[in-house]
């Protein structure tokens, strides 16, 4: 599925010397190497603010928390997402609502949002928390819209999509504020768990700095209950190397995503319209959305049989994700039942994720098409 061997192998020497100059200087928690990656990281996103912390957890609920949301607040998100996007508002104090997705991109819909805020409970909503998921951007045409209608806060759960763009512009500076992930699978990609806040707000920065270091503007003086969550310096080191190389990453998974494309459409078996019923339907890139591929997921009416079948020929595959979170036994306060959310539902039985890395080689990728075109026929 992933071969992290194939990216270290390279830049080994690299690595070790930010790592032995962290050594050096001792600087292990924030410091320098982490101010350095922080000023290269804001630059490359293009946006005024970039404050690391450790983990995309912990980004979520800071994003969340240095916006100003909290407790008394309700915040609107997608029901097919990794946990934390649900947890991370809870973390915050706030009460997360469930609104479902578009089904050709996963991500969630705008409309379906707008229904929400228009239901007759009249439910006040202070912010919408759209996923950029699997590397695409959500549908931020129609998200600004509802925030300008609403006066609505747009947090952007930006974990899966380092260098994804929107009309042009970086996830991280579409919305009041963003959360990235450097877990290691991720497309930037920490030597463990790590993670940051964007932002343009001056006032949003300064807040999850003093937040990130249990609520202190001075040493031993606490505004506030903040957590512990900084980034550390062999952390800040290891993504500052990794930061020259992410454009050219990501650029090689538009090529993959693209050859696979062309490959399944070879085989004549990748069908049109939103839900295979024989065949496999393919993930699109929309109008406006330059997406980075964190990861390629089809459609298969016959998913589970065909996850196995790939893994009887060692091909790897995830499904990301089983069960979508109104159906967490967590999150069984919300109230949700089975059927409240269709696409989300439908999508959580249909997904299965391709091998997909910039390391990965044309062979293998023709392997795993041609495995899938056996299996179909
Ligand atoms: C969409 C999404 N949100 C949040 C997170 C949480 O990030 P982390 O694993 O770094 O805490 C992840 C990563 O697993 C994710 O994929």
């Amino acid at each position: 599925m992933l071969d992290l061997k194939r990216q270290y192998q390279p830049l080994q020497q690299e690595l070790l010397e930010a790592l032995q100059h962290v050594l050096e200087t001792q600087q292990f928690i924030l410091g320098e190497p982490v101010a350095a990656f922080e000023s290269s990281a804001a630059r490359q996103l293009g946006v005024k603010h970039a404050i690391g912390c450790s983990s995309g957890t912990d980004a979520l609920w800071l994003a969340l928390a240095a916006a100003g949301i909290g407790a008394g607040d309700t915040v609107i998100t997608t029901p097919f997402s990794f946990f934390a996007s649900v947890s991370a508002i809870f973390r915050a104090g706030a009460r997360p609502i469930l609104a479902d997705i578009d089904p050709v991109t996963f991500n969630l819909d705008p409309n379906a949002v707008e229904t929400l805020l228009k239901s007759p409970q009249q439910i006040p909503v202070r912010a919408v928390l759209p996923v950029h998921l699997y590397g695409q951007c959500a549908d931020w045409d129609g998200f600004s819209e509802l925030s300008r209608k609403h006066g609505l806060k747009l947090i952007e759960d930006a974990a899966q999509a380092w260098g994804a763009e929107w009309q042009g512009k970086k996830a991280g500076g579409l919305g009041d504020a963003a959360a990235f992930s450097f877990y290691p699978t991720k497309n930037l990609s920490a030597a463990g768990d790590a993670g940051m806040v964007t932002t343009n707000s001056d006032e949003t920065a300064e807040r999850a700095r003093m937040l990130r270091q249990h609520g202190m503007r001075r040493r031993y003086h606490h505004d506030e209950i903040g957590w512990n969550t900084r980034l550390d310096g062999f952390q800040g080191a290891v993504l500052q190397v990794k930061l020259k190389y992410i454009a050219g990453w990501n650029e090689r998974r538009r090529t993959i995503a693209k050859r696979y494309r062309a490959l399944f459409h070879a085989k004549g078996i990748a069908k049109s319209g939103s839900f295979p019923r024989h065949g496999i339907v393919l993930p699109l890139e929309v109008p406006g959305a330059h997406h980075v591929w964190h990861q390629y997921v089809i459609r298969c009416a016959r998913r589970d049989a065909l996850r196995e079948f790939l893994a009887a020929r060692k091909i790897g595959s995830e499904i990301y994700y089983p069960v979508p979170l109104h159906m967490q036994t967590a999150f069984k306060s919300l109230g949700y039942r089975e059927g409240d959310f269709p696409e989300s539902e439908r999508a959580a039985r249909e997904v299965l994720a391709l091998p997909i890395f910039p390391e990965l080689r044309e062979e293998e990728q023709k392997t795993v098409v041609d495995a899938i075109a056996d299996f179909l026929t």
